[in-house]
C-alpha cells in the first residue's frame, strides 16, 4: 500500500513540472492523454488497488481520486492560463487600425444603355413628357393595325418581324405604345416610350436583332411639325451638350402624314464631312412626322380639332454618336472592356 502511495505522490509532482512545459493547447491535450488517459500511469495504479485489502483499498482509493481531482483541476487552469495568453496575443498581433485610409472598391454599375436611357428619359421629363414603358411581346393590333397598318398591307414588310406560336409578335418599334397612350386621356397628351424592340435580322456594326427605341407622341390642338423640329432640336442639343443643326426630309411611315427623317449636322466631324456622315454633314437620325388621321381617329381622338406629332429614334445609335463607338454589337457583347469604360 505505502508503496501505491508514493507512486501516487510521485505521479502529482512530476504532472505539475511535466505542466510547467506545456505551451499550447495541442501539448496539454497530449498531456491530458498521458496523465489521466486510459494507458496513463494513473489508471494503471489505480489498476493494481484491486489487489489491496479492504481497509487499505478505502484508504489509497480516497487518495487516489484525491489526486486525479488535483491533477484535473491542474490541466484545466492551465488551459485557462493558455487561452487568455492566446487572446491577448491576437490583440497584439491582429489589430486593425481603423483609421488608415481605405483602399477603395469598385461596386458594379448599371449598363451603358441603361445609363443613357436614364440620362434621355429626364431630358424629355423636364420637358414635360411623360415615360410609359412598353409590352415587350404585344398583339399585332397595337404594333401594326392601330398604326394605319391592317392586315396585308405592305409596308408592314419593313420591319421584320418575329412572332411566338400564339401569333403575339416581339414588338419591332416602340410605337406599339401610340393607341394606347392616345386613349388613355385626353390632349394635351405628352409621352415617351423608351424601350427594347426586336427585328428578324443578320446582325453587323449597324444592325442588332435586339436594341433600344424612343417613341414620342405629342398631341393638342394647334400642334405644327416646327413644334416638333423644335422638341426634338431641343433634346438634342441637351444630348450632346451643344448646339446642332437638325434638318427635316420627307419619307414615308404609314403612321405619319407628313413623314420623314430628322437629320443631325454629323456629331463628330461637326458637319464638315467624315466617314461616318458619309462626307455629308449629316446623320439621319430617327423618324417622324404628324400623326395620321387615321391613327388619331382608332384611338378615338377628333382628328379636326387636334393634331400631334410622333417620332422614334434607336438609343443604341445616339450613344455610338456621343461616344465615338464603332459597332452596335458591343452594347450586347457583355464584354466587360466596353462596359466598364462608362
Ligand atoms: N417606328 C418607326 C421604326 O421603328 C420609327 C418611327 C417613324 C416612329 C416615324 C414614329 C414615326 O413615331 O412617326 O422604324
Amino acid at each position: 500500500m505505502e508503496k501505491i502511495l508514493i507512486k501516487l505522490e510521485k505521479h502529482i509532482t512530476s504532472a505539475q513540472e511535466g505542466l510547467k512545459k506545456i505551451d499550447c493547447e495541442k501539448k496539454l491535450d497530449e498531456f491530458r492523454v498521458k496523465s489521466m488517459g486510459r494507458k496513463s500511469q494513473l489508471t494503471n495504479i489505480l489498476r493494481s488497488i484491486k489487489d489491496l485489502k479492504t481497509e487499505e483499498k478505502v484508504l489509497v482509493g480516497k487518495k487516489a481520486n484525491e489526486i486525479k481531482g488535483k491533477l484535473e483541476n491542474m490541466i484545466e487552469n492551465k488551459m485557462a492560463e493558455l487561452q487568455k495568453k492566446k487572446v491577448s496575443k491576437l490583440a497584439e498581433t491582429e489589430w486593425i487600425d481603423v483609421t488608415v485610409p481605405g483602399k477603395g472598391h469598385k461596386p458594379g454599375h448599371l449598363h451603358p444603355t441603361t445609363q443613357m436611357m436614364e440620362y434621355a428619359e429626364d431630358i424629355f421629363q423636364d420637358m414635360g413628357f411623360e415615360i410609359v414603358y412598353p409590352n415587350e411581346i404585344d398583339d399585332d393590333y397595337h404594333n401594326f393595325t392601330s398604326l394605319n397598318m391592317p392586315e396585308g398591307h405592305p409596308a408592314r414588310d419593313a420591319w421584320d418581324t418575329f412572332w411566338t406560336e400564339e401569333e403575339h409578335v416581339m414588338i419591332t418599334h416602340t410605337s406599339s405604345m401610340q393607341n394606347r397612350i392616345l386613349k388613355s386621356g385626353s390632349p394635351p397628351i405628352r409621352a415617351i416610350v423608351p424601350g427594347k424592340c426586336f427585328r428578324n435580322e443578320a446582325t453587323d456594326a449597324r444592325h442588332e436583332h435586339t436594341f433600344y427605341q424612343f417613341e414620342g407622341v405629342y398631341v393638342d390642338k394647334g400642334i405644327t411639325l416646327s413644334d416638333m423640329i423644335g422638341t426634338l432640336q431641343a433634346f438634342f442639343n441637351s444630348f450632346y451638350e451643344r448646339d446642332l443643326k437638325v434638318k427635316f426630309t420627307p419619307d414615308f411611315f404609314p403612321f405619319v402624314e407628313p413623314g420623314g427623317m430628322v437629320s443631325l449636322e454629323c456629331v463628330l466631324c461637326r458637319g464638315k464631312g467624315c466617314r461616318v456622315c458619309k462626307y455629308t454633314g449629316w446623320l439621319e437620325i430617327l423618324g417622324c412626322g404628324m400623326i395620321h388621321p387615321n391613327v388619331l381617329k382608332e384611338a378615338g381622338i377628333d382628328h379636326k380639332t387636334y393634331t400631334g406629332f410622333a417620332w422614334g429614334f434607336g438609343l443604341e445609335r445616339l450613344i455610338m454618336l456621343k461616344y465615338n463607338i464603332e459597332d452596335v454589337r458591343l452594347f450586347h457583347s457583355g464584354d466587360l472592356r466596353f462596359v466598364k469604360q462608362f
